[in-house]
């Protein structure tokens, strides 16, 4: 079996987001309806911006999938986006409207975007040219992608959980079972706890009517995935160096961490590590899970625990301040119709 990738393309007001699924399995059932939850939960949460009013996301299977399974070829997604037709004149593979183009460019370049860096390192004059790549909306394909991938996962008994565990100085401490979290998705930004989800809504409001944003942590679980994954031979093939790659690649994630995380370095060695036991009806186990189920870069068939830290959305309504890149003069960066927080989504 050719080994598996993902590829995603498309721009965030181009015609469409497409993925590439190489290294599938032949007989894998697809579920679209399920993909297209997933997309709608993405789509959700408080504190979102406009264009999620505009969008309303759907996969479309091009390639790969027959009579609702695999076929071992790679699979394509595609989701259109339906705001494609208003920026058309100025997104078009052919000829642009060029009176659109330059109202629509983007010089006064955003602190904590892609932008500045973006135009010097492709040698572009619109920072549009580095958005449309560099925005969040790349990951509703990696969604729909991941859809894909749970199935590959709940085949081998695998399944993944999450909620967000702050916004802010908004957070929840409680601990939660894996079948708990399930609950997150029902909420208005993700934490579970009704009153502290209440508070962070409450943050998030202020946050808008300053203009100004908001970011969070978010946990991460995954249960059943068997001992032995990842391994401890070359880095590249580490568990934990694996899913902090993905992690960190999604848009506006600063930080990961694996079980105790960073809190692990301000504890002994008896604080830490996971003591192991034998029994002949469960082998080996353990009665504390600190490593979050990784050790040596392989899973060690506990769970596994992560966390993600979001940094605040970098579009402010009140701009900051900047340099045109165009006139090098003094500005305030480009505003839109921006999230304030996105940390429901991120999840
Ligand atoms: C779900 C989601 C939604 C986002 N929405 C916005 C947004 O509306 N405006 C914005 O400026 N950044 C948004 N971001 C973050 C930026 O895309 C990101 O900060 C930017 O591409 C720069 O990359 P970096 O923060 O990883 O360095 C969002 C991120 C995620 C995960």
């Amino acid at each position: 079996m050719a080994k598996m990738s993902l590829t995603t393309a498309g721009e965030s007001h181009g015609k469409a987001l497409v993925a590439v699924l190489e290294g599938l399995p032949a007989h894998l059932a697809i579920d679209l309806e399920k993909i297209n939850a997933d997309l709608a939960l993405r789509q959700s949460g408080f504190g979102r911006g406009g264009r999620q009013k505009i969008e309303k996301d759907a996969a479309e299977i091009l390639t790969g999938v027959r009579d609702g399974e695999t076929l071992g070829s790679p699979v394509t997604l595609c989701i259109y986006n339906k705001d494609y037709a208003n920026w058309q004149a100025c997104m078009s593979d052919g000829a642009c409207d060029k009176a659109t183009k330059s109202a629509k460019a983007l010089t006064k370049v955003r602190p904590g975007h892609a932008d500045l860096t973006g135009v010097i390192k492709y040698a572009q004059e619109d920072a549009r040219n580095i958005l449309e790549r560099a925005s969040a909306r790349e990951t509703a394909i990696r969604v729909a992608a991941g859809g894909v991938y749970k199935a590959y996962l709940s085949a081998l008994g695998v399944e993944i959980a999450g909620r967000v565990k702050s916004v802010l100085d908004i957070v929840d401490d409680k601990e939660y079972t894996f079948e708990q979290l399930a609950a997150a998705k029902a909420t208005q930004t993700g934490i579970v706890d009704k009153a502290k989800d209440e508070a962070a809504v409450e943050r998030i409001k202020a946050m808008r009517a300053a203009g100004d944003t908001a970011g969070g942590v978010v946990e991460i679980r995954v249960k059943g995935l068997k001992s032995g994954f990842g391994g401890v031979m070359t880095y590249a093939e580490k568990l934990d160096a694996r899913l902090a790659q993905g992690l960190m690649s999604i848009q506006a994630v600063k930080g990961v961490e694996v079980g105790l995380g960073f809190e692990a370095a301000t504890r002994s060695g008896k604080e830490v590590h996971d003591e192991i036991f034998y029994a002949e009806d469960k082998g080996f186990y353990r009665t504390t899970n600190r490593a979050g189920g990784i050790e040596g870069g392989m899973s060690n068939g506990e769970e596994i625990l992560l966390k993600v830290a979001m940094k605040p959305i970098p579009t402010l309504m009140k701009g900051l301040q900047t340099v045109d890149y165009a006139t090098k003069e003094k500005a305030i960066a480009a505003a839109g119709r921006s999230d304030t927080c996105a940390i429901f989504a991120m999840g």
